[in-house]
C-alpha cells in the first residue's frame, strides 16, 4: 500500500486512465469493521482502492470534537493495508484547504433538517470535502456507510446535480453484539455510557417490532422510539423522526434517531420495514 499526502502524489499513484475503475472510500480514519467492510468492497468491484483519511475541520463547529476526535495513522494504516486498499491519501489541512481556499457547495434542502439542523454547516464541510476528493481522485465508485444516511443522501443529490459520474456504494450498518451501530466516536464512552448506548438500537428494534405487527402510523411508530430513549436515564434524547431514506422529509420508513449519552452524541438509523435482529 502507498502513502501519499500530497494530490500530485495521489494522482501519479491512481494513474489518469478512465479505463481503469478505481474505488474511493473517503473516511476520517479511526478504522472499524464498517470501514474495512467499506474497503473490501472497493476491492471486490475496482482495479484499484483509494481510502481517503483526512479529519474534515470543515464539517465540525466550534465546540464540538474536532481536536479530540481519535487519531491514529500507524493503527490505521496497517488495517487499510490488511483490508486491500491500494492507496491511502493522508493529505494536510492545508493540502485540502489551502490558504485563501474559499469555494464551497452546498446541497440546499437536504442539509436542513435533522443533521442539518443539529449542526449547522457540517453538510457544507462534507458536500464540500467530497467534491474534492472525487475531484482528486476521479473514482468510477465512491463508498460510504449507512449509519451517516443523511451524508448519503446528500452526497448521492451532490453526484446527480453535479453531473459527477460518481456511483454511490452505501455499506450497511455494522454493529456491536447487543446493536450499538460502529462508531469511531464510541471510544469517548464510558462503561456505564457504553451501556446505555444500546438504547439506541433498542429504540430501533422496538419501532421495526412495532411495523412488523402491523403499525404504520408515523406518529405511534415514532412515539415507540421516544419510549425506548426515554427509559434509559443516560440517554438525551435530540430527535427521532421517521423520514423518506432519498429525500429525508416526513414521514417514510427510515427512523432516524439522534441521543447524547453523556457528552457523546450518537447517531443510528433503520429502515422499520426489515426487521432489526438481536
Ligand atoms: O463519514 C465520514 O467519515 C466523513 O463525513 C467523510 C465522508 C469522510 C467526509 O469527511
Amino acid at each position: 500500500m502507498r502513502i501519499v499526502r500530497t494530490v500530485a502524489a495521489l494522482r501519479e499513484a491512481v494513474g489518469t486512465d478512465p479505463a481503469v475503475p478505481v474505488g474511493l472510500v473517503p473516511t476520517m480514519g479511526a478504522f472499524h469493521a464498517g470501514h474495512l467492510a467499506l474497503f473490501r468492497a472497493a476491492r471486490a468491484e475496482n482495479d484499484v482502492v483509494v481510502a481517503s483519511l483526512f479529519v474534515n475541520p470543515a464539517q465540525f463547529r466550534p465546540g464540538e470534537d474536532l481536536a479530540r476526535y481519535p487519531r491514529d495513522e500507524a493503527r490505521d494504516e496497517a488495517l487499510a493495508d490488511e483490508a486491500g486498499v491500494d492507496v491511502l491519501f493522508v493529505p494536510s489541512v492545508d493540502e485540502m484547504y489551502p490558504p485563501g481556499f474559499q469555494t464551497w457547495v452546498e446541497v440546499e434542502e437536504l442539509s436542513r433538517g435533522l443533521e442539518g439542523a443539529a449542526r449547522p454547516g457540517h453538510f457544507r464541510g462534507v458536500a464540500t470535502v467530497c467534491l474534492k476528493l472525487f475531484s482528486i481522485v476521479r473514482p468510477r465508485r465512491a463508498y460510504f456507510g449507512q449509519k451517516d444516511a443523511q451524508q448519503a443522501a446528500v452526497v448521492k443529490r451532490l453526484v446527480r446535480d453535479l453531473d459527477l459520474g460518481v456511483e454511490i456504494r452505501v455499506g450497511p450498518i455494522v454493529r456491536e453484539e447487543d446493536g450499538l451501530a460502529l462508531s469511531s466516536r464510541n471510544v469517548y464512552l464510558d462503561p456505564a455510557e457504553r451501556k446505555a448506548a444500546a438504547s439506541l438500537s433498542d429504540a430501533l428494534r422496538d419501532a421495526a417490532r412495532a411495523y412488523a405487527a402491523g403499525e404504520r402510523d408515523p406518529v405511534r411508530l415514532r412515539a415507540v422510539l421516544v419510549a425506548r430513549l426515554r427509559a434509559e436515564p443516560l440517554a438525551d434524547l435530540e430527535y427521532a423522526e421517521l423520514v423518506d431514506a432519498a429525500t429525508f422529509e416526513k414521514p417514510g420508513t427510515l427512523a432516524v434517531i439522534a441521543a447524547r449519552i453523556g457528552k457523546t452524541r450518537l447517531i443510528d438509523n433503520h429502515d422499520l420495514s426489515i426487521p432489526l435482529p438481536g
